[in-house]
């Protein structure tokens, strides 16, 4: 199955294939290391609009986008319309390509504000919303979403008719309701309720995992994309899979010791590089751990890098980990 890929404002997304926003995870370093791996669309983390009323130094570092990563979208979250459109404004002059608008975020403190996932309850305010922020941004607003509250108070085609609506020019619809947080499922023919009503293009999110799975997905929901969050941790190239899976080429071969090393050397001096050694080694722990996942000797090497607190110490355990593994890297038994 070729999936095509698709027009968004003056944008041509090749390659329909997303990099999920993933709050604390999906920061420039890691965003650096999944674009060459074959991701189409680049979704930073989410930006609560508040915040970048306050002018934190940590919010403005959210927004940096690389020159390499365009067409990017940067992701704002609240439900205020004044400063949803001020956040929008400033995610332009940041070099957002576009502007997503989270309404799927399920965490408590973000609900509790009646923004994320809290929206889809209210679909007068979802109305209000995005009709405010597509008159007063010049670039394509899109939506992400899950399928509704709970079980009960599904309402993925509603609220995917009032997006396109309101002007809207891309959905995400994750297939979980906001009751379900992570666990269970997503529902794949929920995103496909979505796409049957609506002619803007509809990406689908949620449990993919491998090449088949993101095949699967296409297959039952008939979505325009795919996006990719939590399998793509410690493994970018399974975004070099899904991209080939997707537009009919050649599966890539599993990387090397050495390949796999070089990425996640790279990732390292990256999170060096942005965030500085402090907070560098704080993150490498959940990255690099992530890269041994699944691999012989994983969970020893995990137990010890976990206990380095100094980056050049774990950058030295790292190398003779990741290098000390033969080829073909060997798999944990
Ligand atoms: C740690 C973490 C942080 C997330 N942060 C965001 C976020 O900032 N914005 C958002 O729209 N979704 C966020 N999500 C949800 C993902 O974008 C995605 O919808 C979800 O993980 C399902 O996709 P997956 O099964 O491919 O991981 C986050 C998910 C995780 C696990």
């Amino acid at each position: 199955m070729r999936s095509t890929g698709f027009t968004l404002g003056n944008h041509y997304i090749d390659q329909p294939l997303a990099l999920a926003p993933m709050a604390g995870i999906t920061d420039l370093p890691f965003r650096k290391i999944c674009k060459r791996f074959g991701v189409g669309l680049m979704v930073t983390e989410m930006i609560a609009s508040r915040a970048i009323e306050q002018k934190r130094e940590r919010t403005q570092k959210m927004a940096i986008v690389d020159a390499g990563e365009h067409p990017v979208s940067i992701q704002i979250a609240g439900s205020d319309p004044k400063y949803m459109i001020a956040a929008a404004n400033w995610a332009v002059e940041h070099g957002a390509d576009f502007v997503d608008i989270n309404m799927g975020c399920p965490v408590k403190k973000i609900v509790k504000q009646v923004a994320g996932s809290a929206m889809l309850r209210d679909e007068k305010l979802v109305a209000t919303i995005l009709d405010a922020l597509v008159k007063a941004i010049d670039v394509p607003i899109t939506l992400k979403i899950r399928t509704g509250w709970d079980e009960n108070s599904k309402n993925v085609e509603n609220i995917a008719r009032i997006a396109e609506g309101c002007g809207v020019q891309m959905l995400t619809v994750h297939g979980r309701t906001r009751a379900q947080m992570f666990n269970g499922h997503a529902n794949w023919e929920d995103i496909g309720r979505a796409k049957s009503v609506v002619s803007i293009p509809v990406i689908g999110n949620g449990d993919i995992v491998d090449a088949e799975t993101a095949l699967e997905m296409v297959r039952i929901s008939g979505c325009d994309g795919v996006m990719i969050g939590r399998a793509v941790q410690g493994n970018p190239w399974l975004l070099g899979e899904v991209s080939a899976a997707l537009t009919g080429k050649p599966i890539p071969s599993k990387p090397t010791a050495e390949e796999r090393w070089a990425v996640v050397e790279e990732h390292m001096q990256l999170l060096v590089e942005h965030h500085g050694e402090y907070s560098a080694s704080r993150l490498a722990r959940k990255h690099v751990v992530w890269y041994s996942k699944g691999l012989r000797g994983s969970a020893e090497f995990r137990g010890h890098f976990q206990r380095i607190e100094d980056w050049q110490a774990q950058l030295e355990t790292a190398q003779n980990y990741f290098l000390g593994l033969q080829n073909p890297v060997p798999l944990a038994a």
